[in-house]
Protein backbone atom coordinates (compact mmCIF):
# COMPACT_ATOMS: atom_id res chain seq x y z
CA UNK A 1 0.00 0.00 0.00
CA UNK A 2 1.05 3.69 -0.97
CA UNK A 3 1.01 5.55 1.83
CA UNK A 4 -0.38 9.42 1.86
CA UNK A 5 1.96 11.56 1.48
CA UNK A 6 0.89 15.06 0.07
CA UNK A 7 2.40 17.68 1.52
CA UNK A 8 0.20 20.16 4.01
CA UNK A 9 0.17 23.90 2.51
CA UNK A 10 -1.65 26.57 4.84
CA UNK A 11 -4.46 23.53 6.05
CA UNK A 12 -5.54 23.37 9.49
CA UNK A 13 -3.39 21.93 12.44
CA UNK A 14 -5.54 19.05 12.55
CA UNK A 15 -4.88 18.01 9.02
CA UNK A 16 -0.72 18.98 9.44
CA UNK A 17 -0.96 16.93 12.57
CA UNK A 18 -2.68 13.71 10.42
CA UNK A 19 0.39 13.88 7.80
CA UNK A 20 2.67 13.96 10.52
CA UNK A 21 1.48 10.85 11.56
CA UNK A 22 0.85 9.46 8.35
CA UNK A 23 4.36 10.82 7.67
CA UNK A 24 6.20 8.73 10.61
CA UNK A 25 4.29 5.90 9.79
CA UNK A 26 4.72 4.90 5.85
CA UNK A 27 5.18 1.35 6.70
CA UNK A 28 2.01 0.37 9.09
CA UNK A 29 3.38 -2.52 11.18
CA UNK A 30 1.04 -3.63 14.01
CA UNK A 31 2.77 -6.92 15.72
CA UNK A 32 -0.41 -8.31 17.22
CA UNK A 33 -1.68 -8.49 13.53
CA UNK A 34 -0.11 -11.69 11.69
CA UNK A 35 -1.03 -10.24 7.86
CA UNK A 36 0.23 -6.56 8.82
CA UNK A 37 3.68 -7.96 9.74
CA UNK A 38 3.69 -9.65 6.43
CA UNK A 39 2.35 -7.13 4.41
CA UNK A 40 5.24 -4.88 5.85
CA UNK A 41 7.71 -7.40 4.69
CA UNK A 42 6.73 -7.64 1.59
CA UNK A 43 6.72 -3.79 1.16
CA UNK A 44 10.63 -4.29 2.63
CA UNK A 45 11.08 -7.37 0.71
CA UNK A 46 10.19 -5.75 -2.70
CA UNK A 47 12.51 -2.51 -2.51
CA UNK A 48 15.34 -4.89 -1.31
CA UNK A 49 14.56 -7.11 -4.39
CA UNK A 50 15.06 -4.05 -6.79
CA UNK A 51 18.51 -4.42 -6.35
CA UNK A 52 18.86 -6.98 -7.69
CA UNK A 53 19.41 -7.99 -11.77
CA UNK A 54 21.04 -11.16 -12.02
CA UNK A 55 17.64 -12.95 -13.02
CA UNK A 56 17.49 -10.66 -16.42
CA UNK A 57 18.68 -12.21 -19.46
CA UNK A 58 22.36 -11.51 -20.20
CA UNK A 59 22.98 -11.00 -16.52
CA UNK A 60 24.74 -13.46 -13.63
CA UNK A 61 22.32 -15.29 -11.65
CA UNK A 62 23.25 -14.39 -7.85
CA UNK A 63 25.45 -11.53 -8.41
CA UNK A 64 24.45 -7.97 -7.42
CA UNK A 65 25.29 -5.19 -9.08
CA UNK A 66 28.48 -2.83 -7.48
CA UNK A 67 28.95 -2.07 -5.04
CA UNK A 68 27.72 -5.16 -2.90
CA UNK A 69 30.27 -8.20 -3.12
CA UNK A 70 29.05 -11.46 -3.73
CA UNK A 71 28.98 -12.61 0.06
CA UNK A 72 25.74 -10.27 0.75
CA UNK A 73 24.47 -11.52 -2.63
CA UNK A 74 24.43 -15.07 -0.20
CA UNK A 75 23.04 -13.39 2.28
CA UNK A 76 20.11 -11.49 0.47
CA UNK A 77 18.90 -15.07 -0.90
CA UNK A 78 19.20 -16.36 2.67
CA UNK A 79 16.79 -13.46 3.54
CA UNK A 80 14.55 -14.28 0.27
CA UNK A 81 14.40 -17.83 2.58
CA UNK A 82 13.65 -16.54 5.19
CA UNK A 83 10.83 -14.83 3.67
CA UNK A 84 8.91 -17.21 2.17
CA UNK A 85 9.27 -19.36 5.29
CA UNK A 86 7.29 -16.95 7.20
CA UNK A 87 5.37 -15.17 5.19
CA UNK A 88 4.49 -18.07 2.41
CA UNK A 89 4.83 -15.67 -0.25
CA UNK A 90 6.87 -17.85 -3.14
CA UNK A 91 7.63 -15.07 -5.43
CA UNK A 92 11.02 -14.35 -5.48
CA UNK A 93 11.81 -18.50 -4.71
CA UNK A 94 12.64 -19.42 -8.39
CA UNK A 95 14.82 -16.07 -8.63
CA UNK A 96 16.26 -17.82 -5.35
CA UNK A 97 16.73 -20.80 -6.75
CA UNK A 98 18.15 -19.85 -10.01
CA UNK A 99 20.83 -17.89 -8.28
CA UNK A 100 21.91 -20.41 -5.68
CA UNK A 101 22.23 -22.75 -8.14
CA UNK A 102 24.57 -20.69 -10.61
CA UNK A 103 26.60 -20.25 -7.78
CA UNK A 104 27.34 -23.18 -6.57
CA UNK A 105 30.94 -24.13 -8.59
CA UNK A 106 32.18 -26.59 -10.22
CA UNK A 107 32.59 -28.83 -6.98
CA UNK A 108 29.23 -27.94 -5.46
CA UNK A 109 30.59 -26.31 -2.66
CA UNK A 110 30.17 -22.20 -3.35
CA UNK A 111 33.20 -21.83 -4.48
CA UNK A 112 32.88 -20.55 -7.80
CA UNK A 113 35.77 -19.68 -10.21
CA UNK A 114 34.73 -16.31 -10.84
CA UNK A 115 34.94 -15.15 -6.58
CA UNK A 116 38.67 -17.06 -6.35
CA UNK A 117 40.58 -13.86 -5.98
CA UNK A 118 38.39 -12.47 -2.84
CA UNK A 119 36.37 -15.50 -1.95
CA UNK A 120 37.01 -16.23 1.84
CA UNK A 121 35.63 -18.61 4.49
CA UNK A 122 33.05 -16.13 5.48
CA UNK A 123 31.72 -15.78 2.40
CA UNK A 124 31.66 -19.45 1.41
CA UNK A 125 29.62 -19.40 4.30
CA UNK A 126 26.66 -16.92 3.64
CA UNK A 127 25.93 -19.08 0.55
CA UNK A 128 26.44 -22.24 2.84
CA UNK A 129 23.99 -20.79 5.55
CA UNK A 130 21.17 -20.11 3.09
CA UNK A 131 21.26 -23.44 1.88
CA UNK A 132 21.07 -24.85 5.20
CA UNK A 133 18.33 -22.39 5.98
CA UNK A 134 16.39 -23.66 3.18
CA UNK A 135 16.80 -27.60 4.57
CA UNK A 136 15.61 -26.17 8.10
CA UNK A 137 12.59 -24.53 6.03
CA UNK A 138 11.88 -27.20 3.79
CA UNK A 139 12.22 -24.38 0.72
CA UNK A 140 11.07 -26.09 -2.63
CA UNK A 141 14.36 -28.80 -3.51
CA UNK A 142 16.12 -28.15 -6.78
CA UNK A 143 15.11 -31.13 -9.78
CA UNK A 144 16.56 -34.23 -8.83
CA UNK A 145 19.76 -33.47 -11.36
CA UNK A 146 21.01 -30.41 -9.09
CA UNK A 147 23.14 -30.06 -6.10
CA UNK A 148 20.33 -30.19 -2.89
CA UNK A 149 20.68 -27.90 0.05
CA UNK A 150 21.83 -30.01 2.36
CA UNK A 151 24.34 -31.56 0.48
CA UNK A 152 25.32 -28.01 -0.11
CA UNK A 153 25.35 -26.65 3.02
CA UNK A 154 27.44 -30.22 4.20
CA UNK A 155 29.91 -29.14 1.16
CA UNK A 156 31.24 -26.17 2.52
CA UNK A 157 31.24 -27.07 5.88
CA UNK A 158 33.87 -30.24 4.89
CA UNK A 159 35.16 -28.25 2.72
CA UNK A 160 36.15 -25.86 5.85
CA UNK A 161 36.82 -28.47 8.60
CA UNK A 162 39.59 -29.30 6.18
CA UNK A 163 40.75 -26.07 6.30
CA UNK A 164 41.39 -26.37 10.28
CA UNK A 165 44.39 -24.54 10.93
CA UNK A 166 47.13 -25.40 13.74
CA UNK A 167 50.26 -23.69 11.74
CA UNK A 168 49.50 -20.91 14.49
CA UNK A 169 47.58 -19.87 17.17
CA UNK A 170 47.04 -23.84 18.17
CA UNK A 171 43.88 -23.79 15.49
CA UNK A 172 40.77 -21.90 14.10
CA UNK A 173 39.78 -20.88 10.06
CA UNK A 174 41.96 -18.20 8.44
CA UNK A 175 39.35 -15.08 7.37
CA UNK A 176 41.23 -16.10 3.53
CA UNK A 177 40.78 -19.97 1.74
CA UNK A 178 43.69 -18.67 -0.17
CA UNK A 179 47.36 -17.70 0.57
CA UNK A 180 47.85 -15.43 -2.54
CA UNK A 181 44.63 -13.20 -0.87
CA UNK A 182 45.46 -10.52 1.35
CA UNK A 183 44.13 -11.24 5.00
CA UNK A 184 45.14 -14.73 4.68
CA UNK A 185 47.48 -14.31 7.95
CA UNK A 186 43.97 -12.80 10.03
CA UNK A 187 42.22 -15.18 12.06
CA UNK A 188 38.62 -13.64 11.96
CA UNK A 189 35.66 -14.21 14.32
CA UNK A 190 32.60 -13.80 11.47
CA UNK A 191 34.25 -17.16 9.42
CA UNK A 192 34.94 -19.20 12.80
CA UNK A 193 31.65 -18.30 14.09
CA UNK A 194 30.05 -19.28 10.94
CA UNK A 195 31.27 -22.55 10.93
CA UNK A 196 30.53 -22.91 14.82
CA UNK A 197 27.12 -22.03 13.40
CA UNK A 198 26.62 -24.56 10.58
CA UNK A 199 28.18 -27.11 12.62
CA UNK A 200 25.87 -27.12 15.38
CA UNK A 201 23.13 -26.77 12.99
CA UNK A 202 24.02 -29.59 11.09
CA UNK A 203 24.47 -31.35 14.17
CA UNK A 204 20.58 -30.40 15.28
CA UNK A 205 19.45 -31.03 11.61
CA UNK A 206 21.30 -34.68 10.74
CA UNK A 207 22.07 -35.90 14.70
CA UNK A 208 25.38 -36.25 13.55
CA UNK A 209 27.74 -36.51 16.33
CA UNK A 210 31.16 -35.26 14.06
CA UNK A 211 29.32 -32.18 13.52
CA UNK A 212 28.60 -31.41 16.88
CA UNK A 213 32.26 -32.54 18.25
CA UNK A 214 33.40 -29.69 15.64
CA UNK A 215 31.43 -27.08 16.82
CA UNK A 216 32.54 -27.54 20.29
CA UNK A 217 36.19 -27.89 18.99
CA UNK A 218 35.55 -24.47 17.47
CA UNK A 219 33.69 -22.72 20.53
CA UNK A 220 37.06 -23.68 22.72
CA UNK A 221 39.36 -22.28 20.21
CA UNK A 222 37.86 -18.80 20.12
CA UNK A 223 37.23 -18.60 24.03
CA UNK A 224 41.04 -19.95 24.12
CA UNK A 225 41.99 -17.08 22.07
CA UNK A 226 40.25 -14.43 23.22
CA UNK A 227 37.48 -14.06 20.21
CA UNK A 228 34.69 -14.45 22.73
CA UNK A 229 36.14 -13.09 26.56
CA UNK A 230 34.76 -13.82 29.90
CA UNK A 231 31.70 -11.24 29.13
CA UNK A 232 30.52 -13.32 26.17
CA UNK A 233 31.84 -9.97 24.00
CA UNK A 234 32.82 -11.60 20.57
CA UNK A 235 35.90 -9.59 18.96
CA UNK A 236 36.77 -9.17 15.51
CA UNK A 237 39.75 -11.11 14.82
CA UNK A 238 43.34 -12.00 15.46
CA UNK A 239 46.37 -11.65 13.74
CA UNK A 240 48.32 -15.35 13.03
CA UNK A 241 51.34 -13.95 12.25
CA UNK A 242 51.41 -12.92 16.05
CA UNK A 243 50.22 -16.05 16.85
CA UNK A 244 46.72 -14.68 17.56
CA UNK A 245 48.47 -12.85 20.53
CA UNK A 246 46.81 -9.39 19.89
CA UNK A 247 43.22 -8.69 18.95
CA UNK A 248 41.18 -6.47 16.78
CA UNK A 249 38.55 -5.41 19.61
CA UNK A 250 36.21 -3.99 17.43
CA UNK A 251 32.23 -5.62 18.14
CA UNK A 252 29.74 -6.14 15.09
CA UNK A 253 26.09 -7.48 15.63
CA UNK A 254 26.59 -10.44 13.48
CA UNK A 255 29.38 -11.77 15.40
CA UNK A 256 27.46 -12.07 18.40
CA UNK A 257 24.37 -13.26 16.54
CA UNK A 258 26.46 -15.87 14.74
CA UNK A 259 28.11 -17.39 18.38
CA UNK A 260 24.27 -16.50 19.78
CA UNK A 261 22.52 -19.35 17.43
CA UNK A 262 25.12 -21.70 17.47
CA UNK A 263 24.93 -22.06 21.20
CA UNK A 264 20.97 -21.96 20.87
CA UNK A 265 21.42 -25.27 18.61
CA UNK A 266 24.26 -26.92 20.56
CA UNK A 267 21.57 -26.38 23.82
CA UNK A 268 18.80 -28.11 21.64
CA UNK A 269 21.32 -30.98 20.25
CA UNK A 270 22.64 -31.69 23.85
CA UNK A 271 18.76 -31.53 25.71
CA UNK A 272 19.28 -28.65 27.27
CA UNK A 273 22.51 -28.93 28.77
CA UNK A 274 23.19 -27.11 31.37
CA UNK A 275 26.36 -25.89 29.83
CA UNK A 276 25.18 -24.55 27.02
CA UNK A 277 22.33 -22.81 28.61
CA UNK A 278 24.69 -20.97 30.84
CA UNK A 279 26.53 -19.67 27.41
CA UNK A 280 23.35 -18.70 26.17
CA UNK A 281 22.87 -16.31 28.74
CA UNK A 282 26.00 -15.44 28.78
CA UNK A 283 25.91 -14.18 24.98
CA UNK A 284 22.24 -12.46 25.35
CA UNK A 285 23.71 -10.40 28.23
CA UNK A 286 26.59 -9.47 26.19
CA UNK A 287 24.43 -8.38 23.59
CA UNK A 288 21.95 -6.49 26.19
CA UNK A 289 24.98 -4.57 27.30
CA UNK A 290 26.52 -3.61 23.67
CA UNK A 291 24.07 -3.71 21.20
CA UNK A 292 20.85 -2.02 22.08
CA UNK A 293 19.79 0.95 22.60
CA UNK A 294 16.15 1.53 24.12
CA UNK A 295 16.19 -2.18 23.30
CA UNK A 296 16.43 -1.67 19.89
CA UNK A 297 19.40 -3.34 17.85
CA UNK A 298 22.03 -0.70 16.59
CA UNK A 299 25.50 -1.25 15.21
CA UNK A 300 27.32 0.51 17.92
CA UNK A 301 31.03 0.22 16.20
CA UNK A 302 29.75 2.71 13.17
CA UNK A 303 26.33 4.05 13.13
CA UNK A 304 27.11 6.66 16.07
CA UNK A 305 29.96 7.80 13.86
CA UNK A 306 28.41 7.72 10.24
CA UNK A 307 31.11 4.84 9.41
CA UNK A 308 28.92 2.05 8.49
CA UNK A 309 30.41 0.97 4.73
CA UNK A 310 28.12 -1.41 2.22
CA UNK A 311 28.90 -4.67 4.02
CA UNK A 312 28.39 -3.16 7.49
CA UNK A 313 25.18 -2.16 6.96
CA UNK A 314 23.32 -5.32 6.45
CA UNK A 315 24.89 -6.50 9.86
CA UNK A 316 22.12 -6.26 11.77
CA UNK A 317 20.08 -8.54 9.46
CA UNK A 318 21.88 -11.52 10.40
CA UNK A 319 21.75 -10.48 14.05
CA UNK A 320 17.69 -10.66 13.84
CA UNK A 321 17.55 -13.45 11.48
CA UNK A 322 20.14 -15.50 14.00
CA UNK A 323 17.64 -14.27 17.19
CA UNK A 324 14.79 -15.57 16.18
CA UNK A 325 16.30 -19.10 15.35
CA UNK A 326 17.34 -19.28 18.97
CA UNK A 327 14.85 -18.57 20.11
CA UNK A 328 13.02 -21.42 18.03
CA UNK A 329 15.94 -24.00 19.50
CA UNK A 330 16.03 -22.98 22.95
CA UNK A 331 12.32 -21.93 23.86
CA UNK A 332 13.97 -20.60 27.61
CA UNK A 333 15.30 -17.54 25.80
CA UNK A 334 11.53 -15.92 24.35
CA UNK A 335 11.35 -13.33 27.22
CA UNK A 336 14.71 -12.43 26.62
CA UNK A 337 15.17 -12.07 23.38
CA UNK A 338 11.31 -11.35 21.57
CA UNK A 339 11.30 -8.08 23.07
CA UNK A 340 14.15 -7.14 21.34
CA UNK A 341 13.25 -8.23 17.94
CA UNK A 342 9.42 -6.57 18.76
CA UNK A 343 11.37 -2.99 19.59
CA UNK A 344 13.54 -3.39 16.50
CA UNK A 345 10.65 -3.44 14.58
CA UNK A 346 9.00 -1.39 15.09
CA UNK A 347 11.66 1.48 15.26
CA UNK A 348 13.05 -0.17 11.95
CA UNK A 349 9.75 0.32 10.39
CA UNK A 350 9.29 3.77 11.50
CA UNK A 351 13.00 4.22 9.33
CA UNK A 352 10.68 3.31 6.09
CA UNK A 353 9.49 6.68 4.88
CA UNK A 354 12.80 7.10 1.95
CA UNK A 355 13.11 6.50 -1.59
CA UNK A 356 10.97 6.84 -4.67
CA UNK A 357 8.22 5.29 -2.88
CA UNK A 358 8.61 6.71 0.55
CA UNK A 359 9.06 3.10 1.93
CA UNK A 360 12.74 2.40 1.70
CA UNK A 361 14.17 1.87 4.95
CA UNK A 362 17.07 3.72 6.36
CA UNK A 363 20.10 2.44 8.41
CA UNK A 364 19.48 3.82 11.85
CA UNK A 365 16.76 2.25 13.70
CA UNK A 366 17.58 4.24 16.99
CA UNK A 367 16.55 7.28 15.42
CA UNK A 368 12.98 6.72 15.06
CA UNK A 369 12.78 8.21 11.71
CA UNK A 370 14.55 7.87 8.07
CA UNK A 371 18.00 8.62 8.01
CA UNK A 372 18.69 9.06 4.71
CA UNK A 373 20.93 6.01 4.20
CA UNK A 374 19.61 3.20 1.80
CA UNK A 375 20.52 -0.03 0.02
CA UNK A 376 20.48 -4.02 0.17
CA UNK A 377 21.50 -4.18 3.48
CA UNK A 378 19.28 -1.08 5.24
CA UNK A 379 16.22 -3.13 3.47
CA UNK A 380 17.47 -6.46 4.35
CA UNK A 381 17.92 -5.76 7.96
CA UNK A 382 14.78 -4.09 7.73
CA UNK A 383 13.11 -7.36 6.13
CA UNK A 384 14.91 -9.63 8.85
CA UNK A 385 13.36 -8.12 11.75
CA UNK A 386 10.33 -7.17 10.49
CA UNK A 387 9.42 -10.95 9.61
CA UNK A 388 11.40 -12.57 12.64
CA UNK A 389 8.24 -11.63 14.48
CA UNK A 390 6.47 -14.27 12.64
CA UNK A 391 8.18 -17.04 14.70
CA UNK A 392 5.71 -17.35 17.20
CA UNK A 393 2.85 -18.51 14.20
CA UNK A 394 5.41 -20.40 11.35
CA UNK A 395 5.75 -24.05 11.42
CA UNK A 396 8.92 -24.10 12.89
CA UNK A 397 12.52 -25.81 11.37
CA UNK A 398 12.77 -29.13 10.36
CA UNK A 399 14.99 -31.96 10.66
CA UNK A 400 16.27 -35.31 8.88
CA UNK A 401 13.82 -37.00 11.62
CA UNK A 402 11.36 -34.80 11.58
CA UNK A 403 9.85 -33.81 8.14
CA UNK A 404 13.08 -32.48 6.62
CA UNK A 405 13.06 -33.36 2.59
CA UNK A 406 16.46 -32.17 1.40
CA UNK A 407 18.60 -34.39 0.07
CA UNK A 408 22.47 -34.66 2.46
CA UNK A 409 25.74 -36.05 1.32
CA UNK A 410 28.13 -36.29 4.32
CA UNK A 411 30.89 -36.74 2.07
CA UNK A 412 30.23 -33.74 0.06
CA UNK A 413 32.73 -31.39 -0.51
CA UNK A 414 35.46 -33.51 0.09
CA UNK A 415 37.02 -34.94 -2.91
CA UNK A 416 37.49 -31.67 -4.38
CA UNK A 417 40.95 -30.67 -5.78
CA UNK A 418 41.23 -27.44 -3.60
CA UNK A 419 42.09 -28.89 -0.57
CA UNK A 420 43.91 -27.56 2.08
CA UNK A 421 47.41 -29.15 0.94
CA UNK A 422 47.01 -26.92 -2.22
CA UNK A 423 46.23 -24.04 -1.10
CA UNK A 424 49.76 -22.91 -1.24
CA UNK A 425 50.51 -24.44 -4.48
CA UNK A 426 47.80 -22.29 -6.73
CA UNK A 427 49.61 -20.90 -9.06
CA UNK A 428 49.81 -16.58 -8.88
CA UNK A 429 50.72 -14.68 -12.00
CA UNK A 430 51.97 -10.94 -11.39
CA UNK A 431 48.53 -9.70 -12.70
CA UNK A 432 46.60 -11.48 -9.97
CA UNK A 433 49.33 -10.46 -7.30
CA UNK A 434 48.19 -6.65 -8.01
CA UNK A 435 44.77 -7.88 -8.36
CA UNK A 436 45.15 -9.28 -5.06
CA UNK A 437 46.85 -5.98 -3.62
CA UNK A 438 44.38 -3.84 -4.93
CA UNK A 439 41.67 -6.21 -3.53
CA UNK A 440 43.47 -6.45 -0.38
CA UNK A 441 43.08 -2.59 0.48
CA UNK A 442 39.75 -2.53 -0.90
CA UNK A 443 38.51 -5.22 1.18
CA UNK A 444 40.24 -4.51 4.19
CA UNK A 445 38.90 -0.89 4.42
CA UNK A 446 35.62 -2.46 3.28
CA UNK A 447 35.40 -5.15 5.73
CA UNK A 448 37.17 -4.30 8.90
CA UNK A 449 36.39 -0.77 8.63
CA UNK A 450 40.09 -0.05 8.95
CA UNK A 451 40.51 -2.02 12.26
CA UNK A 452 43.04 -4.02 10.36
CA UNK A 453 45.45 -1.38 10.15
CA UNK A 454 44.61 -0.19 13.78
CA UNK A 455 46.05 -3.75 14.86
CA UNK A 456 48.69 -4.53 12.82
C1 LIG B 1 7.78 1.22 -5.86
O1 LIG B 1 6.44 0.81 -6.08
C2 LIG B 1 6.22 0.20 -7.37
C3 LIG B 1 4.73 -0.02 -7.52
O2 LIG B 1 4.25 -0.78 -6.44
C4 LIG B 1 7.04 -1.07 -7.47
O3 LIG B 1 6.88 -1.67 -8.73
C5 LIG B 1 8.51 -0.73 -7.25
O4 LIG B 1 9.27 -1.95 -7.24
C6 LIG B 1 8.70 0.00 -5.93
N1 LIG B 1 10.08 0.42 -5.82
C7 LIG B 1 10.78 0.19 -4.73
C8 LIG B 1 12.19 0.66 -4.74
O5 LIG B 1 10.33 -0.38 -3.73
C1 LIG C 1 31.37 -15.95 -14.14
O1 LIG C 1 31.56 -14.81 -14.96
C2 LIG C 1 31.11 -15.00 -16.32
C3 LIG C 1 31.47 -13.74 -17.07
O2 LIG C 1 30.88 -12.62 -16.47
C4 LIG C 1 29.61 -15.28 -16.34
O3 LIG C 1 29.18 -15.54 -17.64
C5 LIG C 1 29.31 -16.51 -15.46
O4 LIG C 1 27.92 -16.70 -15.38
C6 LIG C 1 29.88 -16.29 -14.07
N1 LIG C 1 29.66 -17.47 -13.28
C7 LIG C 1 29.21 -17.40 -12.02
C8 LIG C 1 29.06 -18.69 -11.32
O5 LIG C 1 28.95 -16.34 -11.47
C1 LIG D 1 50.83 -20.11 19.69
O1 LIG D 1 49.62 -20.03 20.44
C2 LIG D 1 49.12 -21.29 20.86
C3 LIG D 1 47.75 -21.08 21.46
O2 LIG D 1 47.74 -20.00 22.34
C4 LIG D 1 50.12 -21.94 21.82
O3 LIG D 1 49.64 -23.20 22.23
C5 LIG D 1 51.45 -22.08 21.11
O4 LIG D 1 52.41 -22.60 22.00
C6 LIG D 1 51.92 -20.76 20.54
N1 LIG D 1 53.09 -20.98 19.72
C7 LIG D 1 54.17 -20.22 19.81
C8 LIG D 1 55.26 -20.55 18.85
O5 LIG D 1 54.26 -19.29 20.60
C1 LIG E 1 14.67 -27.99 20.56
O1 LIG E 1 14.01 -27.34 19.48
C2 LIG E 1 12.64 -27.71 19.31
C3 LIG E 1 12.12 -26.91 18.13
O2 LIG E 1 12.98 -27.00 17.06
C4 LIG E 1 11.87 -27.39 20.56
O3 LIG E 1 10.54 -27.82 20.41
C5 LIG E 1 12.51 -28.06 21.76
O4 LIG E 1 11.83 -27.68 22.94
C6 LIG E 1 13.96 -27.66 21.86
N1 LIG E 1 14.62 -28.35 22.96
C7 LIG E 1 14.96 -27.75 24.08
C8 LIG E 1 15.71 -28.57 25.08
O5 LIG E 1 14.71 -26.59 24.32
C1 LIG F 1 28.90 -37.83 9.98
O1 LIG F 1 29.61 -36.72 9.46
C2 LIG F 1 30.95 -37.01 9.13
C3 LIG F 1 31.63 -35.71 8.76
O2 LIG F 1 31.05 -35.14 7.63
C4 LIG F 1 30.99 -38.06 8.02
O3 LIG F 1 32.33 -38.39 7.72
C5 LIG F 1 30.23 -39.31 8.48
O4 LIG F 1 30.14 -40.21 7.40
C6 LIG F 1 28.83 -38.94 8.94
N1 LIG F 1 28.18 -40.11 9.49
C7 LIG F 1 27.01 -40.53 9.07
C8 LIG F 1 26.44 -41.73 9.77
O5 LIG F 1 26.39 -39.97 8.18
Amino acid sequence: MKPFRRRSTGSSLMLALLLCIQQSQAITLDLQNTDSIKSAAKIVANDMVSYYTGYRPGDVPGNLPAPYYWWEAGAMFGALIDYWYFTGDDSYNAITTQAMLHQVGPDKDFMPPNQTKTEGNDDQSFWGMAALSAAENNFPNPPQDEPQWLALAQAVFNTQAARWDTTSCAGGLKWQIFSFNGGYNYKNTISNGCFFNMGSRLAVYTKNQTYADWADRMWDWCSAIGLRDDQYFFYDGSDDLLNCTKLDHLQWTYNAGTFLVGAANMYNYTNGSPVWESRLNGIISGINKIFLKNNIIYEQACEPVGTCNIDQRSFKAYLARWIAAAIVRAPFTYDRLKPILETSAQAAAASCTGGVNGTSCGLRWTTGSFDGSTGVGEQMSALEVIQSNLITVSAGPVTEGSGGTSKGNPSAGTTSDIGPGDLHAQPVTTADRVGAAILTVLICLVVMGGAWWIMV
